[in-house]
Order: C-alpha cells, then sequence, then structure tokens
C-alpha cells in the first residue's frame, strides 16, 4: 500500500558541500543521469544495474530511505548510483557542476495538493532554471505523475520556461521507466501521464 509521507522540501535550506564526482564514480566520464525524489529508490537501483556504463546521482528528502538504499546499493555493489540525501534545489545549485546531466528523472513528484502548499512542488521555475543550467544541450528531461491536475501544471511550468522542447520518447516509457509509485499506480489502475522534454 503506498502512503504518502510528506517532508517539506524547505525545511532542508543548509548549503550543501561540493562533491568530487571523480572520486565517487570509478567510470566517471564527465557526464551522469541526476533523479529528484527517488522514493525507496526502485529506479535507481533498476537503472543502475540495467546500464552499467552510465552513472546516476539520486536525491531524496527523506533521510531513512536514503540510508536503506545506501546499504541495498552496497549488497547489490552498485557503484555507478549515488544517492544524497537532502533538498533537490539546494543539491542542484551546491553539488552539481554546470553542463552534466545527460537525462534528469523526476517520477511521481508529490502533488501538495493545498494551494497554500503549492509552492512547495519539485517542479517550478526556480527549479527548472537550475537545472537547465546542469544539463547539457539537448539533454531529456523525463517527467511522470498519475495526479492529472499536477501533470497539467507541471507541463505549462516546463513549456512556459522557454528551456524545453517536448520530444516523443517512447522507448524510455515502454521498457525503462519502472518505480515504485508507479507499480502502486498500476495495480489501483491510475491513469497515467508522463512526458519527455528536451533541453534546447
Ligand atoms: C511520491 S514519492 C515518489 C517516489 C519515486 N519517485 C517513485 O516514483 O516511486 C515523491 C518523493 O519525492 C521526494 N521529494 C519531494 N520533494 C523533494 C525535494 N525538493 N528534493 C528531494 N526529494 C523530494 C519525497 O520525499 C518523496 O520520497
Amino acid at each position: 500500500m503506498r502512503i504518502r509521507t510528506h517532508t517539506n522540501p524547505f525545511n532542508y535550506f543548509a548549503r550543501m558541500e561540493p562533491l568530487d564526482f571523480k572520486a565517487i564514480f570509478p567510470n566517471f566520464n564527465n557526464t551522469f543521469d541526476f533523479e529528484v525524489g527517488f522514493g525507496r529508490g526502485l529506479f535507481m537501483r533498476h537503472y543502475g544495474a540495467m546500464f552499467p556504463n552510465r552513472n546516476l546521482v539520486g536525491i531524496e528528502v527523506r533521510k531513512s530511505p536514503v540510508t536503506l538504499l545506501k546499504k541495498k546499493l552496497e549488497q547489490e555493489k552498485l557503484t555507478n548510483v549515488y544517492p544524497i540525501h537532502g533538498n533537490a534545489q539546494i543539491c542542484l545549485e551546491d553539488q552539481i557542476p554546470d553542463t552534466i546531466i545527460e537525462r534528469c528523472f523526476v517520477f511521481h513528484p508529490d502533488p501538495w495538493f493545498k494551494k497554500r502548499h503549492q509552492k512547495r512542488r519539485v517542479v517550478n521555475p526556480t527549479f527548472l532554471k537550475t537545472l537547465a543550467k546542469k544539463m547539457k544541450p539537448e539533454a531529456k528531461l523525463y517527467i511522470s505523475t498519475d495526479v492529472g491536475p499536477l501533470w497539467e501544471a507541471m507541463k505549462e511550468t516546463v513549456m512556459e520556461s522557454g528551456l524545453f522542447d517536448e520530444i516523443e520518447d517512447t522507448s524510455f516509457w515502454d521498457t525503462i521507466y519502472c518505480t515504485e509509485w508507479q507499480l502502486w499506480s498500476v495495480k489501483d489502475q491510475r491513469q497515467k501521464w508522463y512526458g519527455t522534454f528536451q533541453r534546447r
């Protein structure tokens, strides 16, 4: 069963230490992929195993799933996956070098239904502006949700940023996409919304 355990990302505002990705990844090649809000990290593990020649950095604001994922990655000897605990916006600003991300994944972000909480949504104009700076030209942003109004709001924010174009990329969604929330969503027969956007 899925339970929404919300952590207010604004509780994490402390600046973060820069990271040495050359030391972190055994096969670092000046690029990596980036997952925002990986939850329990099913996609992180799945993607790391599927693409041993790519590196994946993830950021998650809840601490306990990060600790659990680190243990699993050690057991599975996945050295191309690196989870970070904190707020995606601060992590991007302080820890992610410019023009390095090739693919960014935002799957089932928290909807923050109440109007007064909507400023906590992770896909917002500031986030997109910062992310675009960290992405390579033509890098891809993958977004999914099973909440219709959230999808409309996210798509509008992405298109209004003027930084991305929507593109077709069915092979990713058909063959690679796999997250815990997506599996619950399928089980609950919820409608799905997803899209791929390319950095201009
Ligand atoms: C609904 S869960 C989805 C988890 C996973 N992506 C999946 O599809 O199974 C959303 C996750 O995003 C995390 N999150 C929300 N805002 C965040 C932020 N600003 N920075 C990092 N993680 C965030 C939440 O803690 C939560 O674990």
